[in-house]
């Protein structure tokens, strides 16, 4: 079978979030399977360079008015994953990240540049556009990729399939009516049975109302979005799809996130030996500047700092953490005002609080692997990633029971199978009465050890999860 991804992000490339790990890990478990999988991802500035590129290019030609583009078949160093890159200077190559220039502010021409992304994903699925290769079926992930089912539809091409993933129902890709004829889309899509959203362009519901099969990162996140809570406005058309829609939880790379075997942790560790985790955690706190303290319970947050997230409701257990002799190293970046509030905490009390405000892959290993509990108050979670990551780390996650949290970590008061603490509801006094939970635990070594080892002990790896994958493009290919 030959799928196509069609995504804006795939680690170890590019990466802004959750995303890049998914579309950078689950092709290569398919190919594993025995799938000829390939990723179709923007030549972003310097990818190029950072790639093995295994032919000459092909010209697209002109794919939206007045944009000239052509694909670049590539092979990613690491993996040997398959890919092709869409190369056009004018649109991809520039300073900033993939969605937002060197002051944060979204691109202004997004629209083009993802319009660009899914004109050639479905080029590639039904125009030949790579010489001897068509996909049987295209897996677009979030706006980003949603036009490529958009311009199948209006092309007439049934084949090859389209599987759409919603990795985040929040980030919609909204863009003013009068983009339509430059992304080469006419005017009678443009309405409720449609990609209208709102008198807007939806590129996200573009992916979602053409693409034949819909899948969301995990089960519980699946129902939430068919509610107006959780919908963002597409619950509507969400629950009218629900027999064409399904959630598959993520998976962990174990070839990224394991402590037995991590280039970023200074020791490694085990459910079996746990001892080197004594020596990440001490490593972890000298290199953020913490009091080298063993006994300490230190909490860990690694996170986009956006409304999601709950960073708010992080900062609000500051003072309970540090009430019970605790520590908590936080990193990420993002929002301005929860930025310069997580650097205050810090400064107040450098000794038990570390901020590091920025984008450091290294450093988030090294929290995982050396805190001893992570901290993760999402008002709305898709997946979460960090949360399973924390867990092979035996770090152990304090989660909200929101989307696909709620599927991965079981409370430890719940089941003997436990493995985290869970709270309700996204308010201050549940966090707090989490992670005092958390700490008392903490105090009989003992038993948190036992609660570490179960956590261990779950399996996350891809091979499930892309297998389920798997069976669902079987069911796609023969569906009517
Ligand atoms: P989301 O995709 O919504 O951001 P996920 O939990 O699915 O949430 O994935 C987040 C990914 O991004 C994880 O791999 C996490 O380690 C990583 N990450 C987030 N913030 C940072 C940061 N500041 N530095 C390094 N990695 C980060
Ligand atoms: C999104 C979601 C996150 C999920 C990730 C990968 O960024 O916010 O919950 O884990 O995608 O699917």
């Amino acid at each position: 079978m030959r799928v196509l991804f069609v995504t804006s992000e795939a680690h170890p490339l590019v990466k802004t979030g959750g995303l890049a790990d998914v579309a950078g890990a689950l092709p290569v478990a398919l190919t594993r399977l025995g799938v000829d999988a390939r990723i179709l991802m923007p030549a972003y500035t310097g990818l190029l360079d950072r790639v093995e590129v295994t032919g000459h290019g092909f010209g697209l030609g002109e794919v939206l008015p007045n944009v000239r583009a052509r694909l670049v078949p590539a092979r990613e160093p690491t993996t040997g994953q398959s890919l092709l890159l869409v190369d056009c200077p004018a649109l991809f190559e520039r300073p900033g990240g993939p969605y937002l220039d060197e002051h944060a502010q979204d691109w202004p021409d997004n629209f083009l540049r993802f319009g660009l992304l899914g004109r050639a994903g479905a080029m590639v699925a039904a125009q030949g556009a790579v010489p001897d290769w068509a996909p049987d079926v295209v897996h677009a992930s979030d706006w980003q990729a949603g036009l490529t089912p958009a311009y199948l539809w209006l092309w007439g091409v049934h084949k090859p399939r389209t599987v759409f993933t919603v990795h985040n129902l929040h980030y919609q890709g909204i863009f003013g009516r009068e983009v339509l004829p430059m992304i080469g889309l006419p005017d009678m899509m443009f309405g409720v049975e449609g990609l209208e959203f709102y008198g807007h362009v939806s590129y996200l519901k573009a992916g979602l109302y053409y693409s034949q099969f819909l899948t969301t990162v995990s089960p519980t996140y699946a129902r939430e979005i068919q509610t107006p809570m959780g919908g963002e406005g597409l619950h509507g058309l969400l629950s009218s799809r629900a027999a064409r829609l399904q959630g598959i939880l993520n998976g962990v790379d174990r070839s990224e996130w394991n402590p037995t075997g991590d280039r970023h942790i200074p020791a490694a560790f085990s459910a079996q030996d746990l001892s080197g985790k004594a020596l990440c955690k001490a490593a972890l706190q000298r290199e953020v500047g913490l009091a080298e303290a063993p006994d300490a319970p230190l909490f860990g947050v690694v996170s986009r700092f956006v409304e999601q997230k709950g960073i708010d409701l992080a900062l609000s257990v500051i003072s309970t953490i540090l009430d019970n002799g605790g520590q908590i190293v936080i990193l990420g970046s993002g929002d301005p005002g929860l930025e310069w509030h997580v650097r205050g905490a810090a400064g107040a009390r450098p000794d038990s609080v570390a901020a590091r405000i920025g984008y450091d892959e290294g450093l988030s290993h090294r929290i995982q692997a050396g805190c001893d509990a992570l901290l993760v108050p999402s008002r709305f979670e898709p997946c979460g990633l960090t949360q399973m990551y924390a867990m092979c780390y035996g770090t152990l996650p304090i989660v909200r029971r929101t989307g696909g949290l709620a599927d991965t970590v079981i409370d430890v008061a719940e089941a003997d199978s436990g493995t985290g603490f869970v709270f309700d509801h996204p308010d201050p006094g549940e966090v707090i009465h989490a992670v005092r939970r958390a700490v008392e635990l903490y105090r009989t070594p003992a038993a948190w050890q036992a609660v570490m080892r179960k956590a261990m002990g779950v399996d996350y790896g891809w091979d499930r999860v892309a297998r389920d994958y798997l069976g669902l493009y079987s069911e796609v290919l023969h569906a009517d």
